[in-house]
């Protein structure tokens, strides 16, 4: 079954990008990595994306998440792309972007990732690649894997919220609730017994009554990273 699960290594796939070749595992190195994968180059929601993507590029680098998108077309038509990439975002239509553009035009990397949309045909019926995110630890596991179909685009801000509360929960033990911003309370996870949890988050910790009696909406600030 192709595809990618939770706590799965990423593959060390090599592959030809805008950037030259890559070894993925080189690529991602100690960093956090988002690969986020388009159904073809010169189409309209595409371009939406991976516009905003090259204007959040500094805030995924503050996050040390180095980005890498896919799509199933070769490397010349991904370059002559990012000019309108670079156009649509009135910026100077040049070839560069903040982020290597995976070629895919064999769709064998899509096929491998499980990233293909069976609704979404080409003109050869072929069919086109969803809009998957993967993010990627540092151990290059995968910690956080969405897939949208081709004809919703994604909303980038979301991801970028989503890669704090990755990144927030992989080193304290905490849970982000429904909605959750960066600096909003968080929930003390599940597993850790009160007495620890005091220990833990000395900015206190707020448990909300519940008809069960059960005390298990455990509150508490924030924690630093
Ligand atoms: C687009 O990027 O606009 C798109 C691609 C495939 C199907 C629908 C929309």
């Amino acid at each position: 079954m192709p595809g990618l699960l939770l706590g799965d290594e990423a593959p060390n796939f090599e592959a030809d990008t805008t950037q030259g070749k890559i070894r993925f595992h080189d690529f991602l190195g100690d960093s956090w990595g988002i690969l986020f994968s388009h159904p073809r180059d010169f189409t309209p929601v595409c371009t939406t994306e991976l516009g905003r993507a090259a204007k959040l590029a500094p805030e995924f680098a503050k996050r040390n998440v180095k980005m890498i998108a896919l799509s199933i077309d070769n490397v010349n038509d991904h370059l002559s792309w990012s000019k309108d990439i670079n156009a649509y975002n009135n910026d100077e239509p040049s070839e560069k972007l903040p982020f290597p553009i995976i070629a895919d035009s064999k769709r064998e990397l899509a096929i491998k990732l499980g990233m293909l949309d069976p609704d979404e045909r080409d003109k050869d019926g072929m069919p086109l690649t969803a809009r998957v995110v993967f993010v990627f630890g540092p151990d290059k596991k995968l910690k956080l894997s969405i897939l949208y179909p081709a004809t919703t685009g994604r909303n980038f801000d979301e991801i970028l919220r989503v890669v704090d509360s990755l990144q927030l929960t992989a080193y304290k033990k905490v849970a982000t609730p429904v909605d959750w911003k960066p600096g909003d309370s968080v929930m003390v996870i599940p597993s850790l017994a009160d007495e620890e949890a005091k220990k833990l988050f000395p900015e206190g910790i707020f448990t909300k009554e519940l008809p069960s009696g059960k005390k298990y909406l455990r509150y508490t600030p924030q924690p630093n990273p």
